[in-house]
């Protein structure tokens, strides 16, 4: 090599220093343009300096090939920065579409399911009832028997369940399994809340408000002295904390094997019609006993609601088929919903 000729290294600072200030020097679109050409066009100073990486000695292409490397980034860094300067019309003028389309992520958002479950357990959360959950494939213990349906109750029939074959097992058509699976777990000790969000199914005939698989969230509240009033009282800053300080809400007497006394839950909006969202009641001595509470000192109320049938009315959907096509039209409708 002639030693009065610069090395790789140094003919790449020169070629940097040069490239910089006429970048820099750049104020027109014209000349901005110009700069762009004779530094990364064909015959551009950059694309010179690859020949540099040819001739230069073997134990220095990795230095020569390295500060060429950082030089183009820093002169197109440079470039964006002096074109922002001058503005869009500039762009233009350097062959930028600037009317095509940017390339913005598609943000993806929870199923308006998993946003219901969640405001649910957040509302419940806020009155002192502790998440938890229970499997999805149950024993008939924790299913019926535990929950006083006796052996001949219609709600135990195959035609009604999902039983496993050749096993005692079945997918679960009720999340009030979970107050068993809590109330038998000996490290826990009244007093507790408890809530329990869940899949349960059953096969329903299919239709715009029936599936057969749907999602439940159960509550169980064991204390001393507890009364239809606490149970009142919760479900009520629920709902209210759900759809709206407006709402009423109705005690209906009904019947379930493991509450006494048992009510279904109604509650209406202002200017609507009555809705019946769960069912609930006092959980029955028989069943405190059978977990080995004591139902002289404890007592308990309990209730379970239907996740679709809330978040219909709170959505304004109304087919519940809806939620489980993955029809991508509908989740996005849904995306604004809250
Ligand atoms: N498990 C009942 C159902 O699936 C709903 C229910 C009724 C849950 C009364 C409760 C309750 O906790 O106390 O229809």
């Amino acid at each position: 090599m002639n030693a009065s000729e610069p090395g790789p290294l140094e003919t790449i600072r020169r070629v940097g220093e040069e490239a910089r200030s006429e970048l820099r020097g750049a104020v027109t679109a014209e000349s901005l343009a110009k700069a762009k050409s004779s530094i990364f066009g064909k015959t551009g100073s950059l694309p010179k300096l690859m020949g540099l990486l040819a001739s230069a000695a073997k134990d220095q292409k990795r230095e020569v090939g390295q500060a060429i490397n950082v030089l183009k980034i820093e002169l197109e860094a440079l470039l964006a920065e002096q074109s922002a300067l001058l503005g869009p019309a500039t762009l233009a003028s350097l062959g930028e579409d600037i009317s095509l389309p940017g390339v913005g992520g598609r943000v993806g958002r929870l199923h308006p399911l998993t946003r219901m479950e969640r405001r649910v357990v957040q509302v419940l959360g806020s009155l002192g009832f502790e998440p938890t959950e229970g499997p999805e494939i149950e024993d008939e213990f924790h299913n019926f028997v535990a929950l006083n349906i006796p052996a001949d109750h219609p709600a135990r029939d195959e035609s009604d369940n999902f039983y496993l074959a050749g096993v005692p097992y079945l997918l679960r058509s009720q999340t009030s399994t979970v107050q068993i699976r809590t109330m038998r777990d000996r490290s826990r000790k009244p007093p507790y809340r408890v809530c329990a969000p869940g899949r349960v199914f059953r096969p329903d005939e299919v239709d715009a408000t029936h599936f057969y698989m749907f999602h439940q969230v159960e509550g169980l509240a064991i204390d001393r002295n507890l009364s239809m009033a606490d149970l009142k009282a919760t479900l009520i800053s629920l709902f209210q904390s759900l759809l709206g300080e407006g709402i009423e809400l109705r005690l209906r007497p009904s019947f379930f094997p493991f509450t006494e006394p048992s009510a279904e839950i109604d509650v209406r909006m202002p200017g609507r019609g009555w809705m019946e969202v769960g069912g609930s009641g006092m959980v029955d001595p028989a069943v405190l006993a059978a977990v080995g509470l004591d139902p002289e000192e404890w007592s308990g109320f309990a209730f379970g609601l239907g996740l679709e049938r809330l978040a219909m009315r709170r959505f304004g959907v109304k087919d519940i088929r809806l939620f489980t096509e993955n029809d991508l039209r509908f989740l996005q409708q849904m995306e604004g919903a809250s």
